[in-house]
Parts: structure tokens; C-alpha cells; sequence
């Protein structure tokens, strides 16, 4: 996807090269407003894109972050990524004052390419659509109507792990994690289960996963042109499964919760109206592509520290085997053992601080404001770091040591933690990811142990944090030891 994208930089540079001038002095008038954040916005049109993509290739994205940091001895700085000036704010400062001022100074944007790969039916924008999406999936994703999920997800996770594990002497994980979440999105999002119907959808899935942020170039050939064919190909697939369930639910052969699905064809608006099929088809895929890689990068990360710090796994082993034996054969697991696997949440939270599957994300000044003493112009992006304040030993003493004990008790300050982000754009699929991802570290550790095959594998970042072989292990069944 780099590749790809850094090919699209300089395609895209060379075919606008007529336009630079304009660009560059039209740039240079907004980057001239008075007091704005110090900083550096780099070249015309590219800025310091390649810095930035460059910094999370080598595996550290948080050093673009720093560098600037100490550079400017301040915690807000301007620059220039994806052809936007923007304001990176750093610390628990800068995270509450985004997140409170959520809609009031701030709203939600995203790069180019997700809004036309997202053209709603309703011809609203993508910042609409999210408005919708957010009034609605409260009422799936909330942890009472996610607990009538845990035994679905516990019964995929063993499936996979008889598909994808079992009698297997190396595996890769990250692949495999992504074969996990799929499925369980697919069964809990629209009751498909088939693996090979389940299939079926993820390998478009895949080319719209890499294309969704990058140059909105479309040729044949870019990852962009490919998220572009590859969503069609979803979306047509997933309206056959909304007309279906449209003429089941009608029969009475499907159930009105089975599904959130089914919660979305049921569910009305303030004025009783119905979501139309390709809102509902478009709303999936963003659950689906919100859920996908952010859940297997994190699974991935969890297995790697596991397999670096044995302690922390014997730990992690105690308390699902205590759960694993206190069920009868073939029991799936329920809310109540979820809420016994406390040390196994505190060390995935542990993991993403350390390795954020989500850097940060974007917004953008809906007027001039100050912040810590500096300008932000109207329309300009604003960008908030999740390293600047988890890695940072103000927030976290000793940053760099893994140690799950910081979540005890009342855990880290306000606004040092945000891996799911906060506000009231917070993440809407965070209890639903802690439930499978917990569902994934019961059904790993009652099965194995494992070493990683390369010791020293290099991460990239790009967006989400990857081990660059994605991380193969050895495993040892338990009986074996
Ligand atoms: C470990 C897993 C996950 C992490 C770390 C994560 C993290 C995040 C973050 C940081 C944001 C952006 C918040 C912001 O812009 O301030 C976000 C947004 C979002 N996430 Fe997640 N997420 C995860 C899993 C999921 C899952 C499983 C789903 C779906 C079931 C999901 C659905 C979404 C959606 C729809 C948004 C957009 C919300 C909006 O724009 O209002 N996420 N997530």
C-alpha cells in the first residue's frame, strides 16, 4: 500500500505540477496567518507526508510526533500531510479540549478518498452518514444488547481455531486475526456464518481495507480504483442479503433481533422512517471496515507481548484456565465469565498503548479558535496523536515498560488513554471489541502456548501497526507440554 501510495504522491504531483505555482502561493497566503502553532508545512502540495509515512514504515509513527514536540518546545505544532495544513495537538490537554468541543469548534473529517468511496445513497456527506451511524448503533453495540452476542463469538472463535490452528505446528496470526474478526462480524452483523459465503465477501474486503485512505487517484491500477470496485462488489453482495432478510423477516423465518441487520430494518427514524437498503448497505460495510483491521492488529500485538513476556502470559493462562474450568463441556462462555477476565483486559489495554491500532484521527475547525495560545484558522485539520500522551512518562512513569497494573484501580488520568478515542465521537465499537477480543484470548490460551518464529521482526505502520511477516509463531498445544 506504501508502494502504491507513495507512487501516487509523486504521479499526482507531477500531473498537477501546472497547478503548483497557484498552489503554493495560494498555500503560502493561509500558512502566513498570524500566531499560527510553530512548525514546518514542507514542500508544496506533498508537506511532510513522506516524513510521516516514513516515520510509521520504520515502525516508531510516535517519533514525528516527539521530534516536533522537542523541536518547538510545544505541544502543538503546524504541518502539512495529505495536502491539508494541519495542527497536530499533543497531551491530555489538547485530547479533552478536541473531544469536548466536539460539533462547537471541531468536527469529524476525513481524507478525500473516504467520501467517494462512501457516496450515500442520500447524497449526504460522510459527516452526515457518521451523525446517523452514531445515533443508531448505540442501540446494537451497547453492552446489553452485545451480551446475546458472546456465545455467537465463542462459538466462531472455536471453529476458527479447528479451521485455522489446531494440528498446525506455525501459523501467521495477523492473517488469521483477520479471518477471526471477520467472521464474527459476519455472524453478528448479518448472520452470515458459511465460511465460504464468509469468504466470499472478505477478499473484496481486503483491496477496500487497503485503498480507504489514500490519493484519491482513480486509474486502474491505484489502491483507490481498487476500494472503489471492491466496495460495488460488497455492496451489491450485501443487498442481496438485505432483500433477503427483508422478505424472511416478513414470513417470520428470521427474527427481529437476531441480527443487527435486522435491528437496522426495524428501526425508524424520529419521523417513523425506515433506513432505505443502500444506507443500510453502506452503514455495514463502515461497521465492517471500523472493526476489521483495528480489532486484528490489536489480537496480533496481544499474541506478540504474550510470546515476549512470560510472565505476563502465565498470568493471563491462570485466569482463563480458572474460567475455562469452571464451565461444563461444550458451555459457551456468557456476560458473567467476560466480567471474571479482568487481568486479561488490563494486559490488551497495556498492548494498546503501546501499539495503538488507531494513531489518531483527524478533525476539522469549523471556525477560528486559539488553543494554548496559538491560532487555528477556519477549515484547517486538526490531528490528535494517541502516543503523544501514551507514550509520554508525564501520563505513563516509564513509559516503554509493559506493565498491566496501570489499569488497576481508577487506571490512567482522564483523557491519557485513548485508544478508542473519547467524546462523543468515541469509538462505538469499543465493547464490542473488548468482547471479541476477550472471546479470542480465552480460546487461545486454553488451547496453546507459542514462540515467534523471527525475534527480531520489524513493525510497520501503516495505517495500523503490523509485525511486517505478520508475526508467525511455533505453537505448543498444552497437551504437548
Ligand atoms: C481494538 C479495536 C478498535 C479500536 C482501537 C478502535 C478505535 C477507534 C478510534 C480511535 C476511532 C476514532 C475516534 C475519533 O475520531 O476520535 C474509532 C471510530 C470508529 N470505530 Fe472503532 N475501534 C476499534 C474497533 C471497532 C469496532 C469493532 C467497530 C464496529 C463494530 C468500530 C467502529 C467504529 C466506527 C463506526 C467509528 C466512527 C465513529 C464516528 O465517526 O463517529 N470500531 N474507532
Amino acid at each position: 500500500m506504501e508502494l502504491f501510495f507513495l507512487c501516487g504522491l509523486i504521479l499526482f504531483t507531477l500531473s498537477i505540477s501546472a497547478s503548483l505555482g497557484f498552489l503554493f502561493f495560494y498555500n503560502k497566503s493561509k500558512f502566513s496567518y498570524p500566531n499560527l502553532p510553530p512548525g514546518k508545512m514542507g514542500l508544496p502540495y506533498i508537506g511532510e507526508s513522506l516524513e510521516f509515512l516514513n516515520t510509521g514504515r520504520k515502525g516508531c509513527p510516535e517519533k514525528f510526533i516527539f521530534d516536533r514536540i522537542a523541536k518547538y518546545s510545544s505541544h502543538i505544532f503546524k504541518t502539512s500531510i495529505l495536502a491539508e495544513p494541519i495542527v497536530v495537538v499533543c497531551g491530555a490537554t489538547a485530547n479533552k479540549f478536541l473531544f469536548s468541543n466536539e460539533n462547537k469548534l471541531v468536527q469529524a473529517w476525513w481524507p478525500d478518498s473516504v467520501n467517494k468511496i462512501f457516496p450515500s445513497s442520500s447524497q449526504t456527506s460522510s459527516k452526515e452518514e457518521a451523525k446517523k451511524m452514531r445515533k443508531i448503533l448505540p442501540n446494537f453495540l451497547k453492552p446489553e444488547a452485545l451480551m446475546r452476542y458472546i456465545g455467537m463469538m465463542d462459538s466462531i472463535a472455536q471453529r476458527h481455531f479447528e479451521a485455522g490452528w489446531e494440528g498446525k505446528e506455525e501459523i501467521s496470526v495477523f492473517p488469521l486475526a483477520k479471518g477471526y474478526t471477520f467472521w464474527v462480524a459476519c455472524k453478528v452483523f448479518i448472520s452470515v456464518e458459511d465460511p465460504e459465503h464468509v469468504a466470499k465477501l472478505a477478499d473484496p474486503f481486503n483491496a477496500l481495507a487497503s485503498g480507504i485512505i489514500s490519493i484519491p487517484i482513480d486509474l486502474p491500477g491505484t489502491p483507490f480504483n481498487r476500494a472503489i470496485k471492491a466496495s460495488n462488489v460488497i455492496r451489491k453482495e450485501l443487498r442481496a442479503i438485505i432483500k433477503q432478510r427483508k422478505s424472511d423477516l416478513a414470513e417470520n423465518k428470521a427474527s427481529p433481533t437476531q441480527d443487527i441487520l435486522s435491528h437496522m430494518l426495524l428501526a425508524t427514524d424520529e419521523n417513523g422512517q425506515h433506513m432505505n437498503e443502500l444506507d443500510i448497505a453502506d452503514k455495514i460495510l463502515g461497521l465492517l471496515i471500523g472493526g476489521h483491521d483495528t480489532a486484528s492488529a490489536l489480537i496480533t500485538f496481544i499474541a506478540k507481548y504474550l510470546a515476549e513476556l512470560p510472565h505476563i502470559y502465565n498470568q493471563v493462562l491462570k485466569e482463563q484456565m480458572e474460567i475455562a474450568n469452571s464451565k461444563r463441556p461444550g458451555e459457551l462462555l456468557n456476560w458473567e465469565d467476560i466480567q471474571k477476565m479482568k487481568y486479561s483486559w488490563n494486559v490488551a489495554c497495556e498492548v494498546m498503548r503501546l501499539a495503538p491500532p488507531l494513531q489518531g484521527s483527524f478533525r476539522e475547525a469549523l471556525n477560528d479558535f486559539m488553543f494554548s495560545g496559538f491560532s487555528i484558522p477556519k477549515g484547517w485539520k486538526l490531528y490528535w496523536s494517541a502516543n503523544s500522551t501514551h507514550r509520554n512518562p508525564e501520563c505513563f512513569p516509564e513509559p516503554e515498560k509493559f506493565d498491566p497494573t496501570r489499569f488497576e484501580g481508577n487506571g490512567p488520568a482522564p483523557y491519557t488513554f485513548v485508544p478508542f478515542g473519547g467524546g462523543p465521537r468515541m469509538c462505538p465499537g469499543k465493547e464490542y471489541a473488548r468482547l471479541e477480543i476477550l472471546v479470542f484470548m480465552h480460546n487461545v490460551m486454553k488451547r496453546f502456548n507459542w514462540h515467534k518464529v523471527l525475534p527480531d521482526e520489524k513493525i510497520i505502520v501503516d495505517p495500523m501497526p503490523i509485525p511486517a511477516k505478520g508475526l508467525p509463531i511455533r505453537l505448543i498445544p498444552h497437551k504437548a507440554t
